[in-house]
């Protein structure tokens, strides 16, 4: 096939940062095969898996590990100190994205019951009253345009992450500010560092706080988690709630803008919505399919030489899911419709955009929930929301692991 896309040393895929191109991207890494190699930022190469049959493989097999041990790029010093993905290695072995083994399955055990469909059930009506609380914000200033990443997608998951640690509603402003500093200070180590000790100090508190006044929340859920001398830490209570916004807030904002846009996109789908033919469940479902949150995830690495998708990984190599690519997968999805369209009637296929395996995403339930409330009330309230630019002139965000616009300019009463 003619190739869109740039290539590196070697002729494998670079992956652009600047995604200018994502679609092709998707396309061609998918045509390269089940696992092909990729290059990243700074020349580092690695992996990526590229289709359902492999990354299912992969996702399972325990010689691909998280820990930046086994990598041997790393160990050497072939890494650029300021590496722009390091931020996506969980960087300590006390949390559920960077542990393997018997000691990930003791921590999902033992947060297994906090992040239950019953847990997060409870959360559902002041789910529907923070958007709609948002919503009623957003009227001033209806007819003009404004950011809705920003002024409404980015909010919403992390008030209500707030509001699952059982955080006081006065507080969320201050998280939130807290998390947008340690999200853009990824590139200054010494202020991601600053924050990062004040986040943990803040839980620190809110800790000594549950532990007095227990709450239903999952902040008492986890400190009450366990049995027989079994139970989390306090470094560990901290490490899962850090993570829940590592691994939960940006992916669901952009569950949310992907959807707008997509519906946006395809009139001829929301039709299908609006005459209430196909359900906002799949709405959320299909946006994950084909725009997922994340376009490539989370390294692994092989702790010995690991045969997959006809090619072998060998021990101390990186490798990566490429969930946008895999989205693509005709093996799954099938070729009518085809993979590269938005089409809420498509029956062949289930996404694994929230992974798979032992590390599957254990906030699926939430995510879902807020997808099927948010975007109908959305829509209900503004059913005339328009984007204010051409779909095309949209600027993606610069990044190879986080799908979204870097803003999404709506208005919402034209
Ligand atoms: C649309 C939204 C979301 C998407 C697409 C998503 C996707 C993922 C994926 C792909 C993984 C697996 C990573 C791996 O294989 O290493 C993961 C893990 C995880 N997610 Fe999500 N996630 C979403 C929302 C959430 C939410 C709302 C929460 C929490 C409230 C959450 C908490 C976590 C945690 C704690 C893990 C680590 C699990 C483990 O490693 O055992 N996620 N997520």
């Amino acid at each position: 096939m003619s190739c869109p896309v740039e290539h590196g040393s070697g002729g494998i895929v670079t992956l652009d940062p600047y995604v200018k191109n994502l679609r092709a991207e998707r396309e061609y890494l998918h045509a390269a095969g089940p696992v092909t190699r990729v290059e990243l930022p700074d020349g580092v190469t690695a992996w990526a898996v590229t289709r359902h049959e492999a990354a299912r493989a992969a996702l399972t097999d325990p010689r691909l590990v998280k820990d930046i041990a086994h990598w041997d790029d790393f160990q050497k010093g072939r890494i650029p100190e300021a590496w722009p993905l390091m931020s996506t290695i969980p960087p300590t072995p006390t949390n559920l994205l960077g542990t393997d083994g018997a000691e990930h399955k003791r921590l999902r055990l033992l947060t297994a019951k906090a992040f239950s469909a019953r847990s997060v059930e409870r959360l559902r009506p002041r789910v529907h009253d923070l958007t709609v609380e948002l919503l009623d914000g957003l009227e001033t200033g209806a007819h003009e345009p404004l950011d809705l990443k920003n002024e409404f997608a980015f909010k919403l998951p992390m008030s209500v992450i707030g509001e699952l640690y059982g955080v006081d509603a006065a507080e969320h402003g201050y998280l939130r500010d807290m998390y947008v500093k340690f999200f853009s200070a990824v590139t200054g180590p010494e202020e991601f560092l600053e924050t990062y000790a004040t986040l943990e100090r803040y839980y620190e508190g809110m800790i000594a706080d549950k532990r007095a006044n227990p709450g239903e929340d999952l902040t008492t859920e986890l400190l009450n988690a366990g049995e027989n001398g079994d139970a989390l830490t306090d470094l560990e209570v901290r490490g899962t709630l850090q993570v829940v916004v590592a691994a939960g807030h940006e992916t669901t904002v952009n569950l949310l803008c992907n959807a707008v846009r997509a519906l946006l996109a395809h009139p001829e789908q929301f039709d299908l919505v609006k005459e209430g033919r196909v359900g906002w469940d799949t709405v959320v479902e299909e946006t994950l399919r084909f725009d997922p949150p994340t376009s490539n995830m989370i390294f692994r690495f092989a702790t010995e030489d690991v045969e997959l998708g006809g090619q072998t990984i060998r021990k101390g190599e990186a490798l990566m899911t490429s969930y946008g690519a895999i989205s693509r997968d005709r093996d799954e999805h099938g070729e009518e419709p085809h993979p590269d369209t938005f089409d809420l009637t498509r029956e062949k296929g289930r996404h694994i955009s929230f992974g798979y395996g032992p590390h599957v995403c254990p906030g699926s339930h939430l995510a879902r929930m807020e997808g099927q409330i948010a975007l109908p009330l959305l829509f209900e309230r503004f059913p005339d929301l328009r984007l204010a630019v051409a779909d095309e002139e949209l600027e993606h965000h610069p990044s190879i692991v986080v799908n979204s616009m870097k803003e999404l300019p709506v208005v919402l009463r034209p």
